[in-house]
């Protein structure tokens, strides 16, 4: 696996591989790398001959209290399982090579609206930060299909929704989510939790499965909601919120919508976890 990380370099070995008439696939991630990421490589390479996968911890999504200096970088133990993952490239950049700017003369990506519910709402500025450094990777990656896990949905969504409105040729794959055995999500944040927050930190996707079974036997929405906080503040855990949504665009369902998501955002100690479920609702 080669470890780039300018464009220059980046460009002339994407154009090899055009010219050779491979197709590429991109895996952008922010590193620390789990076995959630590791199935998005696995996917990538279903679909394209060649993989890139992207490791930058991307300053424009974290709020100015939130976790930009803490999180973790972890490149050599990601190269290492990259390399065994067969991936092609590693796409390293420094903040420079993607902002040469500075942050209040950049360029900016916002998708109005979808960016600006649920976890948009409660971190202000975060879509932006996904939207514009996703744009910034495929023009300088130029892949042909983006893979990213449907945990982050409202980011499927905010990238979805991008990459159709700025009609970049970019198809955009969603994977379903890698838990542990337990139900958790897996998540480089996970790692802020101490061991009896990891304890309790199941108790997201049980709420969510109770949520989804209320749903299914005809609960309302608002007592579904309700509900799930309260098992997720009974469990320890400060809910953000839980919300239902169709899942097409999260926007608030209609009678008629029997294609939801539901989505939770809590805070455990230093993490705040996300997870969501689809659930068919009979209508
Ligand atoms: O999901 C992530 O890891 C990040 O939000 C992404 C998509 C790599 C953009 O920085």
């Amino acid at each position: 696996m080669e470890l780039i990380q300018d464009l220059t370099n980046l460009r002339r070995r994407v154009r090899a591989w055009r010219q050779a008439g491979d197709q590429i696939a991109l895996v952008p991630t922010m590193g620390n790398l789990h076995r959630g990421h590791l199935r998005l490589v696995q996917e990538a390479r279903a679909y394209a001959q060649r993989t890139v996968v992207s490791i930058f911890v991307n300053p424009m999504q974290f709020g100015p209290q939130e976790d930009f200096a803490a999180y973790p970088r972890t490149l050599a133990q990601d190269r290492e399982l990259l390399e065994t993952e067969g991936t092609d490239l590693l796409f390293a950049p420094s903040v420079t090579t993607v902002y040469p700017r500075p942050p209040e003369e950049q360029t900016r990506v916002e998708v109005p609206g979808l960016s600006d519910i649920l976890c948009g709402a409660r971190r202000p500025g975060h879509f932006v930060g996904v939207a514009t450094v996703v744009c910034k990777l495929f023009n300088m990656v130029q892949p042909d299909l983006a893979v990213f896990g449907e945990k982050d949905f409202q980011q499927l969504l905010v990238i979805r929704r991008m990459t159709e409105d700025l009609c970049l040729p970019v198809g955009i794959l969603g994977v379903p989510t890698v838990r542990e055995a337990d139900g958790l999500a897996l998540s480089s944040r996970n790692g802020y939790l101490l061991p009896e927050e990891r304890a309790r930190a199941p108790a997201v996707r049980r709420a969510l499965g109770d949520a989804a079974d209320g749903l299914r036997t005809g609960q309302g929405l608002a007592e579904t909601e309700q509900r799930a906080v309260q098992e997720l503040q009974q469990a320890g855990l400060r809910p953000d919120y839980v919300s239902v949504r169709r899942a097409a665009d999260l926007s608030p369902p209609e009678p008629t919508d029997s294609d939801l998501v539901i989505l939770a955002a809590a805070w455990l100690g230093k993490a705040r976890l996300i997870d969501n479920l689809r659930v068919s609702r009979p209508t």
